[in-house]
Parts: structure tokens; C-alpha cells; sequence
């Protein structure tokens, strides 16, 4: 059995309401088996709430919030791409490179070169940068594989680390990511495959939503379309990588199956900004690609806020166009380069993260919610999106134990 624990001399973002951060200061919340039991302002506490047994912490003034969320990564992947890197820096296009088979498809190959322990043990180091920042949920993809053998391969390995570390893991299936040499003129073919894939992966519970990239260097709407029906079937939620480098209606596609988000959106259009808010499609922001491609079109996020569309920010972590595993620094770059509000890039990696990975149980500070937890050294919530470079957390909690 495990003690509760209170939380004093704290104040909290809670995410709850519609106010910035949703602050309550001078407050204090109870952990009791795993879930919020109680929040408010400290001088509220009910006496009959704790008793000798419960575990006092003395936040002195620290911040504490929900668990962060990354709500899409690519962190299980084989080799590097830094030599690509180089020469996207002399001038070669990001599509340029996919076209000559490079791109996706290299880290495929090495991908494929990689057993599943050695999956694991390169994403670790990536993915403690990412507890240390305070996060307690981690969507992952696979994609990098992109035959049944790889894509169960990357898709353990995913799991896998939610053993060697406290955290939940997401998996999201991407098989649907490039084609692989193996089908080259044959995408439909390939979409079939993803299909028969797809049905044996959750027949494992390897798969917790299906992914798909829609765009001219990947798969058409029609195809991603079929792959979705396929989905539904299977009542697995779907979210899609839309609008990256060009408008192929992505995102109002995965709104009109009420998809959970349409992820990038660099080029999303009035009419499917529209298609979201109606559906209440996330729009999963991720700057730190858009920053690596030296992307100058920022998606629409005036629009998409008038419209009342949920905005949610991750990483994209990946080899090619996102080598990065700092959260905060996605933050950082929604609000420099997006202009999201300290609020809102905040709400974007807790509230609508979870929104965007479809639970329901955590990403606020609510009672009956997971006590997933972060607490933090800052005077003031925007400081999480403010410095660049290290963490100012003080402790993390997954499910109430702390880790
Ligand atoms: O989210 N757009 C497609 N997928 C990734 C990039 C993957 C890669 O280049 O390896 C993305 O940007
Ligand atoms: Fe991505």
C-alpha cells in the first residue's frame, strides 16, 4: 500500500479552466492511491484530509504541473542522419534528398540493421532528456521499419521502454510513413500491406493509434483514406502528419473521421481549419521541425485560434527533420517563431497533448485525475518557455510514485 502524499507550499497550473496556466497559488493537492484526491488553496485544506501517515512535502514556493506530454515522436530509430544534415546546409532540399533515397528511407535501412535491444538502448539517452524535463507521457511512432517484422520490431522497443523507465508510452503505427524500395510504383500494394500489418500489431496491443503521412513525397489522401477505413474498423483512433510541405487537405480528412489531431500544418487551409474545429481535431504544432527545415511559413495559428481549435506542441523528435529531445525548446520555438502565448504553448503539452493522444485521465490538475506531476524551481510558469537550456525541475511524479 502506499501513503498519500500532500503537497504544501506550492503553487499549481492547473490547466483546468480557461484562465492562463490555470494558476492557484499558496495552494496544496493530495496524492491518494495514484490519483489527485484534493487541490486548493492551502489555507482550505480540510483537517480530516491527512493524517499522521500522510507524506508532507514542503514545496517552498515551487510550481507544480501536470506530467508533460510529448505527443509526437519518432524516438525509436537506427543510426543518424547528420551527413544529410550537412547537406541540407549546402543548399540540397529535405525532398530533394527523400527523392534520391535518402531521407526516411536511410534511417530505415539502418533501422532495419538494428536488433530491438539496440533500438532500446539509443533511445534511452534520448528519452531521459526528455523525463528530465518533466515529462511522465511519450507518444512514439514507428515508421523507420516498414515491414511487419521491422514495424513490430519498433513497436516493442517503444513499449519496452516504458519497463526500463516510469513513464506511459503512446504507440502510434506509422507504416504508412514512406514506401520502401521494395514497393517502389506500387503505393496501393503498400497500403494493403499496412492494412494486414496493422490488424496483427494490435492483435499484440502494440498499437495504440495509426498514423499516416500524408503529402506528394508520401501517400495521397486517397490512399491514407483507405488506410483510415481500415482503421476504424479496428476502432483504432487515427491522427495524421498533414500539411507539412504542401496542402493536400490532410487535416480536414482526419477531422471528418474525427480524428484525434492533424499534426504539423504549415500549409492548412481555411476550409480545414474549419473541418477541425467543427470535429475538435488537435493541431499539433511542431516548431522544432519547422525550424530544422528553415521552414518560413508558420501554419496559421491566428486562424486556428479564432476558429477555437485545441493546440498542442511536441517535439517531433527524429533524425531528419527534428534531432532534438528538449520539450522546452519546442516551447520555446511555438512562442518565438509561432507566437503561441507561454500559456497556451504550456497548454499545448499537457491539456492538449493528452487531447491529442486521446486521454482523458491526465494532462490537467484535476481531481480523479492521474497524479502525474511535475514540480519546478521557477518564480512563474512563462520561465518554462523562456530559458533555453537545462531543466529547472525539482521532481516527477507517475501515477503518485514519485521517480
Ligand atoms: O514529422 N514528416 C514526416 N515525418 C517526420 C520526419 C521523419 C524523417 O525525416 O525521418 C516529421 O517531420
Ligand atoms: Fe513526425
Amino acid at each position: 500500500m502506499s501513503y498519500d502524499t500532500l503537497f504544501r507550499s506550492v503553487h499549481l497550473a492547473t490547466f483546468a479552466d480557461a484562465t492562463p496556466y490555470g494558476e492557484l497559488r499558496d495552494a496544496a493537492l493530495l496524492v491518494r492511491d495514484g490519483q489527485i484526491a484534493w487541490l486548493g488553496r492551502e489555507a482550505e485544506l480540510p483537517a480530516d484530509l491527512i493524517d499522521d501517515e500522510t507524506l508532507e512535502l514542503d514545496c517552498e514556493g515551487r510550481w507544480l504541473t501536470p506530467g508533460l506530454i510529448d505527443c509526437h515522436t519518432h524516438l525509436v530509430f537506427g543510426g543518424d542522419r547528420a551527413a544529410e544534415w550537412e547537406q541540407r546546409l549546402e543548399g540540397v532540399s529535405y525532398e530533394a534528398i527523400a527523392r534520391a533515397g535518402g531521407g526516411i528511407r536511410s534511417t530505415v535501412r539502418a533501422t532495419r540493421q538494428s536488433s530491438e535491444d539496440e533500438l532500446v538502448d539509443a533511445a534511452l539517452p534520448r528519452l531521459d532528456c526528455l523525463l528530465a524535463e518533466g515529462v511522465t507521457t511519450l507518444e512514439v511512432k514507428s515508421g523507420y521499419g516498414l515491414d511487419f517484422e521491422h514495424e513490430r520490431k519498433m513497436l516493442r522497443a517503444a513499449r519496452r521502454l516504458a519497463e526500463e523507465r516510469e513513464l506511459t508510452v503512446h504507440t502510434t503505427f506509422l507504416g504508412a510513413h514512406a514506401l520502401p524500395e521494395e514497393f517502389t510504383g506500387r503505393a496501393d500494394d503498400y497500403i494493403d500491406a499496412c492494412i494486414d500489418w496493422m490488424g496483427r500489431l494490435a492483435h499484440e496491443q502494440l498499437v495504440d493509434a495509426v498514423d499516416a503521412f500524408c503529402e506528394h513525397i508520401a501517400f495521397s489522401p486517397a490512399q491514407v483514406e483507405r488506410l483510415f477505413e481500415a482503421a476504424a474498423a479496428l476502432k483504432l483512433p487515427v491522427k495524421l502528419h498533414a500539411e507539412q510541405l504542401s496542402d493536400q487537405g490532410g487535416a480536414g480528412l482526419v477531422a471528418r473521421r474525427h480524428g484525434l489531431s492533424a499534426d504539423h500544418l504549415e500549409w492548412l487551409s481555411e476550409q480545414d481549419i474549419a473541418a477541425m474545429a467543427q470535429s475538435g481535431t488537435t493541431a499539433v504544432l511542431l516548431p522544432i521541425a519547422y525550424y530544422c527545415l528553415r521552414d518560413t511559413r508558420p501554419p496559421p495559428i491566428e486562424a486556428l485560434r479564432r476558429a477555437g481549435v485545441p493546440l498542442a506542441v511536441a517535439t517531433d523528435c527524429n533524425p531528419g527533420t527534428a534531432p532534438a529531445s528538449s520539450l522546452l525548446l519546442a516551447l520555446n520555438m511555438a512562442c518565438t517563431l509561432f507566437r503561441l502565448t507561454p500559456a497556451e504553448a504550456l497548454a499545448g503539452v499537457t491539456r492538449h497533448a493528452a487531447g491529442a493522444l486521446g486521454l482523458k485521465d491526465r494532462g490537467r490538475l484535476a481531481v480523479g485525475l492521474r497524479a502525474d506531476l511535475a514540480l519546478w524551481s521557477i518564480e512563474r510558469p512563462a520561465q518554462l518557455c523562456y530559458w533555453l537550456g537545462g531543466a529547472p525541475m525539482a521532481g516527477r511524479w507517475c501515477g503518485g510514485e514519485a521517480v
